[in-house]
């Protein structure tokens, strides 16, 4: 059952899941396809990434050539679309590893100082508001560039989920034994058919590439965490919860 690290002994710390095994199974579970994809999409990277690649060159040959002048444009187009597509496999790849690597200890305060100009310009982008409470949190064994991904990804989520004069609230702090982040929006709330497939590899409701959230939980997983969702009609809030070094 166990998928990645130490989910059990995770999960077990975590107090409010320490009453409801089946969350756990079903969380695991989902843990298990996310991971499926990945390995899945690392099968099948190389072959597809070869034919792609030598389609990007031939592309940029042409673009290069006079009588081509007329559809640079269009070659553009293709080149751009073929890397979306080279991202996009990727992410997927991110999703194989269940090991976290490149740990180092950090403080996750640090982290969103660094990311906090980039949010607030892209909430910008949609006039919402950007509220940051950095509680005293201990440092932490973290993957810098992971919780980079994971604190966008969930930002950017959060942005989309208002209309504009939202705020979005990123705080940390430590509860009992866990520390803790939170991203809380002030959108409509999540529908209980799409709060069952959150997560679910290319689920999207906005015709985006739907890793964002899959992302996330291999991130939290791969740092013995977990995310959990609350949401309503005033907002979402996805909370990432760590266990605390001894
Ligand atoms: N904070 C939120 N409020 C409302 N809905 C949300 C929120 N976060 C996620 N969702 C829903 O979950 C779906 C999946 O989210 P996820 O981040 O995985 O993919 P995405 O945002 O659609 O695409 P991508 O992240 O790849 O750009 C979203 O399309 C949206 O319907
Ligand atoms: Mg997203």
């Amino acid at each position: 059952m166990m998928v990645y690290g130490d989910m059990e002994f995770t999960i077990s710390k975590l107090k409010e899941d320490k009453k409801s095994y089946s969350r756990f199974i079903k969380y695991n579970k989902h843990l298990e396809k996310i991971k499926l994809t990945g390995e899945i999409a690392a099968g099948i990277a190389h072959e597809i990434r070869n034919p792609m690649t030598t389609v990007r060159g031939l592309l940029q040959i042409l673009l290069k050539e006079k009588e081509c002048f007329s559809l640079e444009k269009n070659l553009g187009i293709m080149i751009k679309e073929l890397d979306r597509a080279n991202d996009i496999i990727t992410e997927s790849l991110l999703l194989a590893s269940t090991k976290a690597t490149g740990l180092k200890m950090k403080n996750l305060n640090d982290i969103i100082r660094i990311l906090s100009p980039h949010i607030k310009s892209n909430a910008s982008k949609s006039k919402n508001n950007v509220v940051i409470e950095l509680g005293v949190i201990p440092d932490q064994l973290l993957n810098e560039e992971d919780m980079k991904k994971l604190i966008i990804n969930l930002s950017q989520n959060g942005l989309e989920a208002m209309s504009s004069g939202g705020t979005l609230t990123i705080k940390t702090y430590t509860e009992d034994t866990n520390i803790i982040l939170s991203v809380q929006d002030q959108g409509t709330g999540i529908k209980p058919d799409i709060l069952e497939k959150l997560g679910t590899p290319f689920f999207s409701t906005k015709d985006h590439s739907g890793l964002g959230l899959a992302i996330c939980y291999s991130i939290a997983a791969r740092h013995n965490a977990i995310l959990q969702i609350e949401t309503g009609p005033t907002g979402t809030t996805v909370f990432f919860r760590m266990v605390r070094p001894q």
